[in-house]
């Protein structure tokens, strides 16, 4: 795909940009002109990532950081490695993320609690830290949280997930009101089910994807640069009066039964 945005000067801030979502995300805002800094708890893969995107697009700075979003100090080592380069943040895309299947019944409390740690939490406080160390500052910032249908549908045995990513959508909106006066944008995507390492056991099973392929009106499930694309679009001056809200991109999948 071709993304026709110009993000020349600005520095983006991918999390989890080894794989899927995040990959592409980096791919595309590179392929835009953007600076980006890569970061992910896979240190190999994001290395090996990042050293790929660089050959590629050898005019940006291509920043590789190998960070755990749960972890405090690790969050304090993105922030570091900023100040060492680019010394901004222009965008944040807050993507990591993890799934988790449970029958509710049988959910514990150690499972329940890694799913909000990561999907919620670390979104909550990486936002905090760029906001406060480069976006306030600069009175200047988009940040794009990555949330999911399954943040606006109960999923059957995803209720940890379900619930950290209705949370994602309301940080969305207070963040979005509480920053606003410092020129923050804060909004979010919500994708269906994406063609990812995220749900490959799903799609290694037909009768799933036969299910879902039939049940999308756009009869395929999404692929990476579909929500690529509305990550740029919610980081350009296109999206200057647009706050608060998320986006689904789901191929028609929550319009109808
Ligand atoms: N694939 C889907 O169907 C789908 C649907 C809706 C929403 N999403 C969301 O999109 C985002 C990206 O998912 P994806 O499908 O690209 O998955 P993915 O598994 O391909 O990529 C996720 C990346 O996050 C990294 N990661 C995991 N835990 C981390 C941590 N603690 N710290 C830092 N990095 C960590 C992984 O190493 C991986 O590179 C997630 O937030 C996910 O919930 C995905």
């Amino acid at each position: 795909m071709e993304y026709n945005f110009n993000f020349k000067g600005k520095s983006v801030l991918i999390t989890g940009a080894a794989s899927g979502i995040g990959l592409e995300a980096a791919k595309a805002y590179l392929s835009c002109g953007a600076d980006v800094y890569m970061s992910d708890y896979n240190e190999e893969a994001v290395t090996e990532k990042a050293r790929e995107l660089f050959l590629q697009y050898s005019d940006s700075v291509v920043v590789a950081v190998a960070a755990d979003n749960t972890k405090e100090e690790d969050i304090e080592k993105i922030a570091s490695a900023v100040k060492e380069n680019t010394g901004r943040i222009d965008i944040l895309v807050n993507n990591a993320g993890m799934s988790h299947s449970a029958y509710s019944i049988n959910e514990s409390r150690a499972d329940w609690g890694k799913v909000i740690d990561l999907n919620l939490t670390s979104q909550f406080f990486m936002s905090q830290k760029i906001a406060n160390e480069f976006m306030i500052p600069a009175k200047s910032g988009k940040i794009i949280n990555t949330c999911s249908l399954g943040g606006i549908l109960g999923i059957p045995s995803a209720a940890a997930y379900s619930a950290s990513k209705g949370g994602v959508m309301q940080i969305t909106k207070s963040l979005s009101c509480e920053w606003a006066r410092f020129g923050i944008t804060v909004n979010a995507v919500c994708p269906g089910f994406v063609e990812t390492p995220l749900i490959k056991n799903e799609m290694a099973n037909e009768k799933w994807m036969a299910y879902m392929t039939k049940r999308t009106p756009m009869r395929r499930l999404a692929k990476p640069e579909d929500v690529a694309g509305a990550m740029l679009f919610f980081a350009s001056d296109m999206a200057s009066y647009i706050t608060g809200t998320s986006l689904v991109i789901d191929g028609g999948f929550s319009a109808g039964s």
